[in-house]
């Protein structure tokens, strides 16, 4: 694998932001992931750590990248694994430190068994170290047994770092504001995954069982070099009501709904979207009646994502709609503002109504500034997605609505002009659905 020079650019601006970020007497850290065993010898489908692939592209295990603002000898230092040809025959190319400085914009670079030689330069001289502590505990240990070792050498005149800064205390700030790359990247990630839903609900029906719908999905993806971004939830019945069903293990059954949450995940950016929809194409009158409401507040709270509005309104919107919704069907009883006041929704709706999404579905940004909810800006991804839950068996509760669960999620953009749906190519509607089921 290479990286494109455009490419390459991209992760060399964002370096320069984070360097202009942490200032010039700084130094930054940052980990790749490591493998991680699946079962005896083999291990799982290897992962990025987010962080690290935002700032670096380098796409191997066990690599370190160090940001050095100003250094003479290159400010963008790589740690790699060691190049070995057994290794290489057995489990794949490694890039070593000359890929790294030919492939991918490394100034400088190093076997990463040179790290605990190398760290010591690197840090000395440097007022303060942005690495996130307690992540990483191995290499904890070292970063601080090199700062213990310059503050003795300091004695005799070279300085130590005396702060240690969490590196995400600046870079998910800039991660949170999407570049016009990364917005290409979820554009078609959100895409990709549409098309993958429109396909489920094609093929869905009485009699398949829920894995060969999530096999419909994920074949989608894998067919663009995508994997899922996360588990896909494939619940039907019952199984919606339960929030992260992951089995996908049951028969989908006439008569019922389907939720299904998932998402594509492209070069380390991943959708995440939710469909409910009726099993055997047609909408019960009781699921129609919790779908509407839940539908109504998803358009709702889309409408609140836009420059400058609170990042709280959308959450804050969708419960007065399916609290309004509720009181209407008889779920709840009671004054709709004292059944907000006492988060009586809570009973059926527990989740909150979006978080921003990016390269970690639960992407990185605060949602509050100084205890207050931030306002939104252009270049944030949020998604929204509120939902009803009716446990099978819930007491006081008309037994038509029992084991009904919907949420309905998209993934918004959020621009100068207003939100911008990006999974607005997967229907919604009741009507848009049962059509495009009756039509498969
Ligand atoms: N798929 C996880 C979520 O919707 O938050
Ligand atoms: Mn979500
Ligand atoms: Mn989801």
């Amino acid at each position: 694998m290479t990286l494109s020079t455009q490419e390459v650019r991209e992760h060399a601006r964002r370096r320069k932001e984070l360097m202009r970020r942490i200032g010039a007497d700084a130094v930054a850290i940052i980990p790749a992931s490591s493998e991680v065993v699946r079962a005896r010898d083999t291990h799982f489908r290897f992962r990025q750590n987010s962080d690290f692939q935002y700032l670096s592209g380098f796409p191997e295990p066990d690599a370190i990248a160090v940001i050095a603002p100003g250094r003479k000898e290159g400010e963008f230092v790589l740690f790699t694994r060691r190049r070995d040809k057994d290794s290489e025959i057995w489990h794949g190319r490694r890039a070593g430190p000359e890929g790294a400085v030919e492939r991918y914009g490394a100034d400088q670079a190093f076997n990463i068994d040179e790290l605990e030689r190398e760290l010591p330069k690197l840090l000395m001289g440097r007022e303060a170290v942005h690495y996130t502590l307690g992540e990483y505990p191995e290499l904890d240990g070292k970063i601080t047994g090199v700062v213990r070792y310059l503050r003795e050498v300091s004695r005799r005149g070279a300085a130590a770092p005396t702060t240690f800064t969490a590196l995400e205390t600046t870079l998910h700030e800039m991660r949170l504001l999407k570049s016009k790359a990364e917005i290409a990247l979820m554009r078609k990630a959100t895409e990709v995954s549409a098309r993958a839903h429109v396909r489920a609900m094609q093929m869905a029906r009485p009699g398949r069982y829920e894995w060969q719908v999530m096999a419909e999905i994920q074949s989608e993806f894998e067919r663009e070099n995508m994997q899922p971004g996360y588990g896909s939830i494939v619940g039907g019945g019952d199984n919606a009501c339960i929030l992260h069903y992951t089995e996908n293990n049951m028969p989908l059954r006439d008569g019922d709904l389907l939720l299904i949450d998932a998402g594509g995940e492209l070069q380390g950016y991943t959708a995440d979207i939710t469909r409910t929809f009726p099993v055997n194409g047609k909408f019960s009158a009781a699921q129609k009646a919790v779908y509407e409401i839940v539908l109504e507040a998803n358009k709702l709270a889309i409408k609140t994502l836009k420059a400058g509005a609170s990042a709280g309104k959308p959450h804050e919107v969708a419960i007065r709609i399916l609290t309004e919704g509720m009181v209407d069907i008889g779920l709840l009883k009671g004054k709709v503002d004292e059944l907000i006041a006492q988060e009586k929704y809570r009973q059926f709706y527990m989740h909150g109504t979006g978080h921003w999404l990016g390269m970690d579905v639960h992407d990185v940004g605060r949602y509050k500034l100084g205890g207050k909810y931030r306002k939104f800006e252009p270049g944030m991804i949020m998604t929204v997605e509120p939902g009803l839950y009716i446990a099978p068996g819930t007491p006081d509760i008309d037994e038509q609505f029992w084991g009904i669960g919907i949420r309905i999620e998209d993934d918004v953009l959020i621009t100068e002009n207003g939100p911008e749906v990006l999974t607005s190519g997967v229907p919604k509607s009741v009507k848009d659905i049962e059509s495009l089921i009756a039509a498969a």
